[in-house]
């Protein structure tokens, strides 16, 4: 049955190659943006990886220095490195931290960015960049930052190790539960996060078994890409918040996604029946959080705050920075009952 409410739907301008072998579409997907000198973004560790990859590219120099949360120092870094080689396009190859360089250089230079995402966290699809400095973050929204063409490869990811391959396709399935309950959802948003709830929940599974399965590894891109759709056009929530409150006291972000989402979704559950049946129609179960759950506890990942560096005496300070600043939420979002969700987190209760 549908009930269509009122809503706005938004959509961003997209060119995705996908399939095993699309890397090697790169240096076609850059000449057809025009671009002649291209900086090449990568971490340190896949450097070497990435320059052979992109060897018949017109690279004028390679910003491989690409680390996690995106600080301010290394971001102007990457910045002036862009100015100096008087660069036309970026190419990112990595998780969401490459792709945020891309990303932060694009915010305030304009420069096309082409993303070649070997994680599932979907940052490549949205126009959300995040910049920090010291302890806090800040994000904000910019067409900007949109990659003007995405090339998800599987083969590129077969190294990905099983734990970070799981942790990071929970932060897509996360960016999928909440658009299905978020206060600006669409029709449209909602069958793209179930068919990403379905592809992501299918495939982690299988790729913690066997991790050089490309079939399961595709999935897994297809689902990352779905999530990544889907907040990029909706607002997020509960979970989200909790999430950046958390990292903010230094946890880290996928595997902080993937241990907080059953909780957060217990949390909402009465308040966001349709979504959660929508969850539960995807992942062919019965009881969303409860399911959510157990599939992480198949996967090999952490299933405790306690065991990803958050302190017991963080909690309520934590469950405090959510109270007063909280994002839009199907439920009110209360301190004591935040409370009694991180507590549950931090022990790994099943919710
Ligand atoms: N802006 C957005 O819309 C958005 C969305 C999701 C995540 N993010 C951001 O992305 C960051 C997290 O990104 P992530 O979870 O994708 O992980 P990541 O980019 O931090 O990478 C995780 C680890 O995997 C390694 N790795 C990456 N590709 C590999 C490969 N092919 N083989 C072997 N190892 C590989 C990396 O070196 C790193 O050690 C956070 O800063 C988060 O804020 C942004």
């Amino acid at each position: 049955m549908f009930i269509m409410k009122q809503f706005v739907y938004v959509s961003h301008p997209a060119r995705v190659v996908f399939g095993a072998g699309a890397a090697a579409q790169l240096g076609a997907e850059v000449s057809g943006l025009g671009a002649k000198r291209v900086l090449l973004i990568s971490s340190r560790a896949r450097g070497d990886k990435v320059k052979a990859m992109a060897r018949d590219l017109p690279v004028v120099d390679v910003f491989d220095h690409a680390v996690m949360h995106t600080p301010r120092e290394v971001v102007e870094a990457a910045r002036m490195m862009a100015k100096a080689a008087n660069a036309d396009c970026c190419v990112a190859v990595g998780g969401g931290s490459t792709i945020g360089f891309g990303k932060a250089i694009a915010l305030t230079s304009g420069l096309p960015v082409v993303a070649v995402p070997t994680t599932y966290s979907g940052s490549e699809m949205t126009t959300i960049w995040g910049i920090s400095e010291g302890k806090t973050k800040k994000t904000g929204r910019d067409p900007k930052v949109l990659p003007r063409v995405v090339i998800y490869d599987p083969q590129l990811s077969l190294e990905l190790p099983p734990a970070v391959s799981a942790a990071s396709g929970m932060n897509a399935i996360a960016h999928c539960v909440e658009a299905l309950y978020a206060h600006d959802g669409n029709p449209i948003v909602s069958l793209m996060a179930e068919e990403g709830i379905r592809a992501l929940t299918q495939a982690l599974p299988k790729i913690v078994a066997t991790p050089g399965d490309v079939e399961a590894r595709s999935d897994a891109l297809y689902g990352a890409w779905l999530a990544g759709s889907t907040i990029a056009t909706t607002s997020v929530a509960l979970h989200h918040k909790l999430c950046h409150v958390l990292g903010g006291l230094g946890l880290p972000h996928a595997e902080t996604h993937a241990i907080v989402l059953p909780h957060a979704m217990r949390y909402n559950y009465g308040a966001a029946l349709r979504a959660m049946k929508r969850a539960e129609a995807a992942m062919r179960a019965e009881n969303a959080p409860a399911a959510m759950w157990q599939l992480e506890a198949g996967l090999g990942i952490p299933m405790k705050l306690a065991e990803i560096g958050l302190k017991r005496m963080d909690i309520e300070r934590a469950a405090r920075a959510a109270v007063e600043a909280p994002y839009p939420n199907p439920r009110k979002v209360e301190f004591a009952a935040l409370v009694e969700l991180l507590q549950n987190a931090y022990e790994g209760n099943k919710p």
